[in-house]
């Protein structure tokens, strides 16, 4: 009995002369080491004026300008690291939430992003994360989405549930959030319920079924095989789910004789200054996109566009559509390259409606014209396609 109570009381004494300690270090560090010639222990200074705070869950910064100084100086200086996430959680530094905001969307899917989205919902500001989940700007609106699925708590998952529901946001948004949902087992089950109610947009249909094909429950790949049958590949073989695609390596260089001819991309890309000048040049294609993203721009083109090659569409006063890729818009007109590479353009007075389109100048349904050799194929020679510079 006496010897837990000795040792209880040693720990009390312990933990108060700790906190003694630090308050006689913060005093030092606050006033003395300010003293002294600021230029060359500034940053000795703020670092023991941060790690004392540390040390003092309790200690209120209101009123203390001088450590507050060093304490802002600090965290601008170690932005993103451990030491920056307790102090700026110990202390409710609310004022940070935009430099927060930029971790999330600068560094999604990492552990800091992770962190920084999870201060953001202890500090109320949820709203935030999810404001920017509507960008326009998709790239933002995915990394917001990523910030917010790696919370992962009940919230978020109403969020994204209703946000599918109503289907406004770009397909690429709303595929992102598809893709954060099936991360969770309530989130998969209303994907697969929704699939079952045949109420799932065309445009999320593929990316879902990537999803419920390759999902570990039976039950959800039952309905994925029901309603979103894989499509038939040229050879009569059902397009493979995305994982297992992914998964595979080919032959390099029969996909570049395929890219060339049967496959006709060259009729729109060049790889090395041969193909046409209609999409975005693939000679490097393989050190930005990875596997999985190249198969989803050849599979489902209209997913995610990339920018300056949005499709567009004019029609003229005489009932003639146009679509092609916006080439420029000024004072004296709009020009298009369609298709084929044809570069038409038309004076104002010509038009009678200009919009863009969502759905790429990009062909889908590629898949049908190839074998899942010859796919697969292709897909290496992309990925093949580095900078060797
Ligand atoms: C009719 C023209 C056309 C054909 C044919 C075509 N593409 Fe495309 N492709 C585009 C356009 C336009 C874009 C840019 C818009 C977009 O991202 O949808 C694009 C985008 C891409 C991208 C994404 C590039 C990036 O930087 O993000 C890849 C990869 C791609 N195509 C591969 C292929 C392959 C492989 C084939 C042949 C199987 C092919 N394309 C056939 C027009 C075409």
């Amino acid at each position: 009995m006496i010897i837990p109570s000795a040792m209880r009381l040693q720990r009390i004494l312990k933990r108060h002369l700790r906190s003694v300690c630090a308050f006689l270090m913060l005093l030092i560090s606050g006033s003395l080491m300010s003293a002294e010639r600021p230029d060359a222990r500034v940053s000795l200074a703020d670092r023991s004026v941060a790690e004392t705070l540390l040390r003092l869950p309790d200690f209120n910064l209101r009123g203390r300008p001088d450590l507050i100084e060093k304490l802002d100086r600090y965290l601008r200086a170690n932005q993103g690291t451990t030491r920056y996430f307790q102090l700026v959680r110990q202390f409710k530094l609310k004022d940070r939430s935009n430099e927060l905001l930029a971790i999330v969307l600068s560094r999604p899917g990492t552990t800091p992003g992770t962190w920084a989205a999870e201060t953001l919902v202890q500090f109320d500001k949820r709203e935030l994360l999810e404001q920017t989940t509507r960008h326009a700007d998709t790239d933002r609106a995915v990394a917001a989405v990523r910030g917010l699925a790696s919370v992962g708590d009940a919230d978020t998952q109403a969020y994204f549930v209703e946000t599918l529901k109503k289907g406004v946001l770009p397909v690429e948004t709303l595929n992102a959030i598809a893709t954060a949902l099936s991360d969770q087992p309530e989130g998969e089950q209303f994907l697969a319920e929704w699939v079952a109610s045949g109420n799932l947009p065309p445009q999320l249909a593929f990316t879902v079924g990537n999803l419920l094909h390759s999902s570990e429950i039976a039950a959800h790949r039952k309905i994925a095989t029901r309603h979103l049958p894989r499509p038939k590949t040229s050879g009569g073989n059902p397009l493979p789910p995305l994982k297992d695609l992914v998964g595979r390596s080919g032959d390099p260089e029969h996909g570049r004789t395929l890219f060339f001819s049967k496959a006709q991309c060259a009729g729109c890309h060049q790889v090395d200054r041969e193909g046409k000048q209609i999409g975005p040049d693939l000679t490097e294609i393989g050190s930005k996109l990875s596997k999985e993203v190249l198969y989803t721009s050849i599979l489902d083109p209209s997913a995610a566009i990339s920018h300056n090659y949005e499709n567009h569409e004019v029609v003229t006063v005489d009932g003639k559509i146009e679509k092609g890729i916006l080439l420029s818009r000024d004072t004296t007109g709009t020009t298009l390259k369609d298709a084929e590479g044809i570069v038409r353009s038309f004076s104002h007075a010509e038009i009678e409606s200009f919009r863009k389109l969502p759905l790429s100048l990009m062909p889908d349904g590629i898949e049908k014209k190839l074998t899942v050799r010859e796919l697969i194929d292709l897909v290496q020679f992309l990925a093949s396609l580095k900078n060797s510079r």
